[in-house]
């Protein structure tokens, strides 16, 4: 019988050959992959542009994000970018607090590892690095847990972040494929027209950009 992974990958396939004569190739700009697999590149460089907050965005992002905060707080919502663009070493001291934190609530280091490992990306192989990455709550809850997805603006994100260009990068049935938990909070720019397809297809975006020519 067709087992559940059967099935997934069946679909994957399937979309793969719908989507392998579309325009978009890996080769653009907003289709960069980073994660453990494909750390940023060596003397990779962006231009950045200061956002309100103080976080920095890849320049060619503030259009699309703006837009979408716009269309937010015509509705009465609150976002704020909480995290941008990051330099490694900025990954690395998060990555460090991160196991710090675990070791203080009594893991031994290997389990402090693994579990920031969970939610942080190591130094080099954070999309942070890119500037195309943002962390967005809403100013009336500014946590990042759990409890971050009930909130108005991440139930907002959740349905309409695409029709912007940005996808919810780290989806709660695609921890295998991502190597990182349910993020509410993490938003990825990948332009409309990609954003559109992984969401509709529900895809990670690693599995969208192995159908890319
Ligand atoms: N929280 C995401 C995975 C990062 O650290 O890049
Ligand atoms: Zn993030």
């Amino acid at each position: 019988a067709e087992t559940r992974d059967d099935q997934a990958e069946n679909m994957v396939a399937s979309a793969k050959k719908v989507y392998a004569s579309k325009t978009l190739s890996k080769d653009d700009w907003y289709m960069i992959l980073v994660n453990e697999d494909n750390p940023i590149p060596e003397g990779f460089e962006v231009k950045l542009h200061k956002l309100s907050t103080g976080q920095k965005v890849d320049e060619r992002i503030v259009a699309p994000l703006d837009e979408m905060f716009q269309a937010m707080r015509a509705e009465g919502l609150q976002p704020m970018v909480c995290s941008g663009y990051r330099t490694i070493e900025k990954q690395h001291n998060l990555f460090e607090d991160d196991i710090m934190q675990q070791v203080r609530k009594g893991a031994t280091y290997d389990q402090a590892f693994y579990k920031a490992k969970e939610y942080t990306a190591m130094p080099g192989a954070s999309e942070h690095h890119t500037g195309l990455a943002v962390d967005i709550v809403g100013k009336g809850y500014q946590q990042l847990n759990a409890a971050q997805a009930k909130t108005k603006e991440a139930l907002w994100l959740a349905e309409h972040s695409a029709e912007y260009g940005f996808i919810l990068r780290y989806p709660a049935d695609k921890t295998d494929v991502t190597g990182i938990a349910y993020e509410s909070w993490h938003f990825r720019y990948v332009g409309k027209e990609a954003a559109k397809y992984i969401t509709d297809n529900q895809l990670a975006l690693e599995e969208f950009i192995d159908m890319l020519n």
